[in-house]
């Protein structure tokens, strides 16, 4: 068989647009910033499309690392591929999304808030053809704070089948599809590509993905407060397909779309009887609350729900002891940066040792949720709402999310 020899691969620019820390709740266009310097076990990204999550805002205000790339959910195309990447389906040209931990000051020039982001192989998902870039780009925090959360934390059955590794098509961008040739490959690791290596055909079996125990029982309730945020939307997918029992609280206005996500019933938090109405509907038997709020005001709601028995309580901020009224619930918290397996080097309660398991646990769950995200209809990503501008755009909407203007939907932007 004859095998075509690679194309030159589009050059690099020299320097990229950026939006940089400048201060406090400040962040600046920047127009010639170098792109990131990116490892062996990375791949370099052209960044089609970013969103804005409240987690950039608030590292902005509470602890901004000047100098530093902003943003952390993004969706483009690989245009490099470091040589000891294994995963046998990132090639240049092929569309991924994912999450990078941006406003870094270890890593100032790596954000997603730039033309270019750099992010490990392992930790990055495949954008199939049923999902957009906005959609992706919509994805990549919730994913993985739900994982870290609920599914390492808590140790619930996966929502995968149990093993199962990455599969189905990834997507082709529109130069691959026109083009119609074999994919070039990163000049930092010449391999020979055959034409059947391409975009969806893995060199390799599927990994498998960890084991993980199993706690709380198939049909037991899980609340999920803040089911209409990013996190708990997800939150309530994710914990239907593990055959629990999902209710939440949300404004009347989203009970309509929690429903549909899966929670079986919704409490609006704005109601005196929120905590006591749940404790009822779900027989006084709740011992799970996961809480995408946490405040004293949704912790109180949390403490009220649960059941006779106590339970565990997971906040997705830190958590206001004041509000830790029982002794039969044990609170938590999780930050999801954790999942990169590096010391989180920020004040407390933010700052914690490197933690590789956590690593473990999140290159497994990238895995195992790939084959969920590959399959049309099995994650429903959140409603979007776009802006326009670009980067420019991206500090407007950093402004909105500040100003909690921001209400069951995803602000995205293209690049
Ligand atoms: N620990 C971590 O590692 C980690 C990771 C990611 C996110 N987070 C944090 O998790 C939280 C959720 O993030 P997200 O991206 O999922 O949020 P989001 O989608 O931006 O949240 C918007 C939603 O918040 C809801 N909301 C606001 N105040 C509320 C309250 N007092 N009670 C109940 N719901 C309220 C609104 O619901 P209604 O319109 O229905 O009222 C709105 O739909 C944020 O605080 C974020 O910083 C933490």
């Amino acid at each position: 068989m004859q095998v075509s020899p690679p194309r030159q691969m589009d050059p690099l620019p020299r320097t990229q647009r950026a939006l940089k820390v400048r201060g406090p709740s400040e962040v600046q266009l920047h127009e010639a910033c170098p792109l990131p310097a990116f490892e062996d076990d990375e791949i370099l990204v052209r960044v089609r499309c970013v969103a804005i999550n409240p987690v950039d805002a608030k590292v902005l205000d509470m602890a901004p690392p000047v100098g530093a790339t902003a943003g952390c959910e993004f969706a483009g195309d690989v245009v490099r591929v470091g040589r000891s990447v294994k995963h046998g389906r990132l090639k240049v040209g092929v569309a991924v999304f994912g999450f990078v931990w941006g406003s870094h000051s270890n890593r100032p020039d790596n954000g997603a808030f730039a033309e270019f982001v750099a992010v490990a192989g392992d930790l990055v998902y495949l954008l199939p053809p049923h999902l957009s870039y906005q959609q992706g780009a919509s994805l990549g925090v919730a994913l993985q704070t739900v994982g870290m959360g609920v599914y390492y934390l808590w140790r619930l059955r996966p929502p995968y089948a149990a093993g199962r590794g990455a599969s189905g098509p990834g997507r082709r961008t529109a130069r691959q599809e026109t083009s119609g040739e074999t994919q070039e490959m990163d000049a930092t690791a010449p391999r020979h590509v055959s034409p059947s290596a391409a975009v969806g055909s893995s060199t390799r079996p599927p990994p498998s993905t960890p084991a993980m125990p199993r706690e709380p029982g198939t049909g037991q309730y899980v609340l999920v407060y803040g089911g209409s945020t990013a996190c708990g939307a997800l939150a309530l997918q994710m914990i239907r397909k593990s055959g629990l029992v999902p209710v939440c609280t949300c404004s009347a206005r989203n009970f309509a779309m929690v429903k549909e996500l899966g929670a079986q019933e919704a409490f609006d938090y704005h109601s005196p009887t929120c905590g006591d109405d749940i404790r009822r509907y779900t027989s006084d038997t709740l011992a799970y609350a996961l809480d995408c709020i946490t405040d004293l005001g949704s912790m109180r709601i949390c403490y009220a729900a649960m059941g006779r028995g106590g339970g565990k309580y997971m906040g997705l901020n830190p958590v206001p002891l004041r509000a830790h009224s029982r002794r039969d619930i044990k609170p938590d918290y999780i930050l999801v940066y954790t999942m990169f397996g590096k010391e989180v080097s920020l004040p407390r309660p933010f700052g914690r040792p490197a933690r590789p398991k956590d690593r473990v646990f999140a290159e497994g769950w990238y895995r195992g949720t790939q084959t969920l995200v590959d399959t049309p209809g099995e994650i429903r990503p959140h409603p979007l709402d776009q802006g326009s501008g670009g980067l420019h755009g991206v500090i407007k909407g950093l402004d909105r999310m500040r100003k909690g203007d921001v209400s069951g939907v995803k602000l995205v932007y293209e690049l």
